[in-house]
């Protein structure tokens, strides 16, 4: 099998990038070796690899900043996508997209379900929705999934800031009115090698999230007592702490079709955060 992985350094890629080698040959590439934004590059890249299955790991992700750079927002999760979808199209390859929680609104008070109507708020949550629908335009097999609050022991990501805070500051003030399932990128990369390894019966869009729910402020409090830390982690609202970007405040997605198609299901969000904790304790000692 010859896999294409795109965004190698990313959280999502990184794993990834440990994980495919085990379904067969993979050309991982990162931002400097296939630009998004450059759909010559996507086109040659694809024609020369002539893969059998495209995992498209690479996105804009700086949610705030997207809101005053939405052309490249657009361009790297929505324009590429769609060229990548037609590559495959074209070369007969299933095309593996992540795309997020932010496509919806998060006005609804029960779990979202895959098919629920999608009404991002922020320029990011938008450009994956355009990246979704330019994917399914394009008519090749394809997977689009939904996953959300996304961790890992490198990157940019909320359990690093927070355990750099916790130890800096003598308390922590985070927002407790959005809820969604913090979900670790190797459980997404785990995942994605059993989904491929399954890839001729599964088709189209699926949530894959952690199971459970929290606040940020809730995972805050999760992480600084996972630590060993004893800083004081303080609710607050989203009305007390602007961003540029408006989140939903329901990201909880609802992982049902995965489990009912693939028999599939994620540990609980404090499980794997347990272990990717314990990781990292593992690396600094
Ligand atoms: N992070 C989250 O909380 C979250 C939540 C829901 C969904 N997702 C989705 O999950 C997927 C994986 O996200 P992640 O957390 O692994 O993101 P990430 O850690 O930010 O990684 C994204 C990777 O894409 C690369 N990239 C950015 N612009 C690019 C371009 N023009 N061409 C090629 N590569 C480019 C980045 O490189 P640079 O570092 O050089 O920019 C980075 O290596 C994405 O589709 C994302 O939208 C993420």
């Amino acid at each position: 099998l010859r896999i294409l992985l795109t965004g190698k350094d990313g959280q999502v890629g990184w794993e990834l990038a440990r994980r495919l080698p085990a379904l067969g040959e993979v050309t991982a590439l990162s931002r400097a070796e296939l630009d998004l934004a450059d759909p010559i590059a996507i086109l040659e890249r694809v024609r020369a690899v002539k893969p059998d299955v495209i995992v498209n790991a690479a996105a804009y992700t700086a949610v705030d900043r997207a809101e005053s750079e939405r052309d490249q927002a657009t361009l790297v999760n929505a324009a590429g996508p769609g060229f990548l979808a037609a590559e495959a199209h074209a070369c007969g390859a299933l095309l593996v997209h992540y795309s997020t929680d932010y496509v919806f609104d998060g006005r609804k008070p029960t779990p979202y379900v895959e098919t629920d109507p999608c009404n991002p708020l922020s320029v990011y949550g938008q450009s994956k929705l355009a990246g979704e629908r330019a994917i399914q335009a394009a008519g090749c097999r394809h997977l689009i999934l939904r996953t959300a609050w996304v961790y890992a022991s490198r990157g940019r990501n909320f359990l690093l800031t927070m355990l750099r805070l916790a130890k800096e500051r003598p308390e922590l003030r985070v927002v407790d009115d959005q809820t969604g399932s913090p979900t670790w990128a190797r459980e997404i990369a785990i995942a994605t090698v059993a989904l491929l390894s399954r890839r001729d019966a599964l088709e189209g869009t699926y949530h894959l999230t952690a199971s459970g729910a929290t606040t940020w402020c809730g995972f805050a409090r999760e992480i600084v007592k996972l630590a060993g830390l004893e800083t004081p982690v303080h609710a607050i609202t989203t009305a007390d702490y602007p961003t540029p970007a408006q989140r939903p405040r329901n990201s909880v997605l609802s992982t049902e079709r995965l489990r009912q198609d693939a028999g599939l299901a994620l540990p609980d969000w404090r499980e794997s955060l347990a272990s990717c904790l314990a990781e990292l304790r593992g690396g600094a000692g």
